[in-house]
């Protein structure tokens, strides 16, 4: 009997562990259009009701925020510039005795950001993959308040920002910790309506996928390089337009491609723009389209005449990237709907923009060219796991199941 009970009681503890490395975590994504900028929503604080619109920013280390937009600040603490955490912190500095945070506006407009390091609880949601199950809180969750005028760039229903990248106080990273979960998160970057940001994703629940087929998304895998930098980047190996692969002095890729969610179209050193849109131009005429001079930052427009403006589609050649996989290159492709955006009715422009000579970056891919594509940053194994186009499977980031 006794032995009995202990074994159930023993498979139940095995049972609730198992559960609990199984445990994933959604939030949405809400695009900003007029200014492409792309936030999620978290509660912060004692007051269940105080939601604070976040821009994702991969290459920020410490969430900061206007803390006058929290509606209960009963439970704020003031993390000790002599604690670990504070210690632990890039970019930490010290007021007399409270932790500060300095690290660049990610939007460039302001400089430096500095603010006092806080810590409050954090309320997300469970999830089945699908849908939005119990909420859970994530305590102690540390951020920064940073000072009014660090605001500048962010538009009116964002408070702050949430950082996503690979170091070891980003938001997605504190809610793996906090539940002892994968390190790796997701984001579903929509191109309207909302997608899907997940944390320690187990099944992407985004119809038609792993419905009552079963049917996971299909990803591919690339390895991530360089993180202690703080980004995420990875090797490209070559650049292909409708096939063909550019010509590039090899050193031109030698830095690989940072991923950004802020940057709002592909940013190229001016050599890789070049040669992109001269091969894109060169195609895009053989089939139909004609040239039409630049557009505000874009450089290279073209008249869609009549050809098929339909689908995932919009019949233009489309760009490969040639990443480094397990056995050989694998191929990121991009469509109609992330390689060119339209300008007018019938006037496309090539999405991508020309960064210049001396770049920071020789290649930063933006949101644009992100969007309806599952992106998935596994940081247990170091690698990137992205989908084809969800659009060429007539569904996008912002679908979701149907409510029964
Ligand atoms: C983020 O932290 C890393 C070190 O972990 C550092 O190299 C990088 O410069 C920091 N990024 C910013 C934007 O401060
Ligand atoms: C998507 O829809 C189009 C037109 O409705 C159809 O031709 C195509 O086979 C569909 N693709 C998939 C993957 O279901």
């Amino acid at each position: 009997m006794g032995g009995l009970t202990h074994l159930i009681v023993f498979v139940s503890i095995l049972a609730a562990i198992t559960l609990k490395s199984e445990a994933q975590y959604l939030l949405p994504i809400t695009k900003h259009e007029p200014t492409k900028q792309f936030y999620t929503t978290i509660n912060i604080g004692s007051s269940a009701k105080s939601p604070l619109n976040l821009l994702l920013d991969l290459g920020t280390n410490l969430t900061w925020l206007n803390c006058r937009q929290i509606k209960s600040l009963s439970s704020l603490r003031l993390v000790t510039c002599q604690s670990s955490t504070c210690k632990s912190i890039p970019g930490n500095g010290c007021d007399g005795k409270t932790c500060l945070y300095r690290q660049p506006n990610p939007l460039g407009k302001s400089p430096v950001v500095t603010g006092r390091v806080v810590q409050d609880s954090a309320s997300i949601s469970t999830t089945d993959g699908g849908k939005f199950l119990s909420k859970v809180s994530v305590r102690p969750f540390t951020f920064s308040c940073a000072e009014e005028k660090h605001f500048q760039g962010l538009s009116p229903p964002v408070a702050g920002v949430m950082a996503l990248s690979p170091g070891k106080f980003p938001f997605w990273r504190q809610v793996t910790t906090a539940f002892n979960v994968i390190p790796k998160f997701s984001l579903c970057l929509p191109s309207s309506g909302t997608g899907h940001f997940y944390i320690a994703g187990v099944h992407y629940l985004i119809p038609p996928f792993n419905g009552p087929s079963g049917r996971p998304i299909p990803m591919t895998l690339t390895p991530l390089k360089n993180i202690e930098s703080g980004n995420y980047i990875i090797s490209v190996t070559s650049i292909y337009v409708a096939g063909i692969p550019l010509s590039l002095k090899p050193n031109l890729l030698d830095g690989g491609a940072k991923l950004s969610t802020v940057v709002p179209y592909t940013v190229l050193h001016t050599d890789i723009y070049n040669a992109l849109a001269q091969s894109f131009t060169l195609k895009a005429k053989a089939m139909g389209l004609y040239e039409a001079g630049s557009s505000g930052q874009f450089k290279d427009c073209f008249d869609l005449g009549g050809t098929d403006r339909a689908g995932a589609g919009l019949k233009v050649p489309a760009i490969e990237l040639g990443l480094p996989g397990r056995a050989g290159e694998v191929k990121w492709k991009f469509h109609g709907k992330n390689t060119v955006v339209y300008v007018m009715e019938t006037v496309v422009c090539l999405a991508f923009v020309d960064g210049g000579k001396t770049p920071n970056d020789l290649m930063v891919i933006g949101t644009h060219q992100l969007q309806d594509y599952m992106v998935e940053f596994d940081l247990s194994t170091t690698l990137l796991a992205f989908s084809d186009s969800l659009l060429l499977h007539n569904t996008s980031c912002s679908s979701w199941p149907s409510q029964k």
